[in-house]
């Protein structure tokens, strides 16, 4: 994309779904489910852009749901039913996210014990697990640190309630087969029992698959070791790994400020806003043609244009003196973002657009203040 498309072409704030990124990563993860003899569902709380639900269903086994919102997407634009998975089911809805799933994952045995009558034999059952054992480091991306809310403990589960079919577990983040492998470990040494009764096993998502260096022969090993022991369904639940790299944000500079010796751009965009993640997480995201370390002839704080005063990135190095007007784009700003983006300050949320070779630059969505307005009544 970035040899192939002239970024002052498209509108100053879009993001652009690269379909060409997206198929290539689409295609790897096909032969991964047959290879592995697994299914591969679309985690959609990293990416719920459904324009591209058909043509991912081609490619992958559905979708999982955590809200009924979710599920219903689900069922409308990608025309299957969901594996649902929340924290709570809530009362007002839990009938509604039982029609649209044909998978649904409780978090506790209180919520089983809620809704057990609901069991029935169009959906299957399952719980969700914590391992107790997670390589992420970030507590915010780590379900298994000690306490966590999310999954029950092997001392509260020695055996499957009636009408549970299945077990979920997920404690990765943009992590490897080495990781995945230590996780299944430390879900035989808590789980082991309970685990040649199941179904299936949803081993959840933070597998980076379309990652540079991601050892996919190990994963396949795993997968099918898991498979022979157990004689069980393997299910992952990927986000990230199927919007990696296939896509970018592209913003422009609307003023150059100086302070104390910095200088920092005010772009059109807004990191409270449109990349909430470099914020929270926080993390550092890469900028075509900029060195997230700082090192370069000329440095700029990258800011927003919300009031917020930490809206800025720490400054990037640039080769070349900026300019009000100059294109600013960051890279892989597909997962996590469009499903987490708001109009704080009533800052404009980017247009939604899509780029292939073959057809260039396309409008999928534009906002306008109407949007604004009616998040509000
Ligand atoms: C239960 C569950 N499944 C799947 C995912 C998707 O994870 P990722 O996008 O890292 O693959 C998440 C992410 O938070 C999750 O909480």
């Amino acid at each position: 994309m970035f040899d192939k498309l002239d970024f002052s072409s498209v509108p100053p704030l879009c993001f652009i779904q690269d379909e060409d990124a997206l198929m290539k990563n689409l295609e790897l993860i096909e032969e991964l489910r047959k290879n592995a003899d697994i299914k591969i569902i679309l985690a959609l709380k990293a990416y719920a852009n459904w324009h591209y639900f058909p043509l991912i269903k081609k490619y992958l086994d559905g979708a999982t749901a955590s809200s009924v919102f979710e599920a219903q997407l689900i069922y409308e634009e990608m025309k299957c039913r969901a594996h649902s998975y929340s924290p709570a089911y809530l009362e007002e809805s839990i009938d509604k996210v039982l029609y649209y799933s044909d998978y649904l994952t409780f978090n506790s045995l209180s919520q089983y014990e809620k809704y057990k009558d609901k069991i029935n034999d169009k959906v299957s059952f399952g719980l969700r697990i914590n391992p107790e054992f997670s390589p992420v480091e970030t507590d915010l991306y780590n379900p298994a640190f000690p306490g966590s809310r999310l999954g029950i403990t092997s001392e509260h589960l020695k055996k499957l309630p009636v009408g549970i079919e299945g077990l979920h577990f997920h404690v990765l983040c943009e992590s490897s087969a080495r990781d995945f492998v230590q996780v299944v470990k430390a879900v035989e040494e808590h789980f082991h029992d309970l685990l040649f009764d199941l179904k299936w096993l949803n081993v959840g998502g933070g597998h980076l698959l379309t990652g540079e260096n991601y050892d996919l022969t190990k994963l396949i090993f795993q997968c099918k070791k898991i498979k022979a022991k157990y004689d069980v369904q393997v299910i992952m639940e990927p986000g990230s790994a199927i919007l990696w790299n296939t896509g970018v944000l592209v913003t422009r500079v609307e003023d150059i400020v100086s302070a104390n010796g910095i200088q920092t751009l005010i772009l059109n965009t807004s990191f409270t806003s449109h990349m909430p993640d470099t914020l929270e997480m926080p993390y550092r995201p890469e900028i075509h043609g900029a060195n997230k370390d700082g090192t370069g002839k000329f440095q700029y704080r990258i800011g927003g244009v919300s009031c917020l005063a930490g809206d800025f990135l720490e400054s990037y190095g640039f080769e070349e003196e900026l300019e009000v007007g100059d294109r600013i784009v960051f890279k892989d700003m597909m997962h996590y973002t469009t499903v987490k983006t708001n109009m704080f300050n009533g800052v404009c949320h980017p247009e939604m657009g899509a780029w292939s070779e073959e057809k260039g630059y396309r409008t999928l969505r534009k906002f306008t203040y109407s949007d604004y307005k009616k998040r509000m009544g």
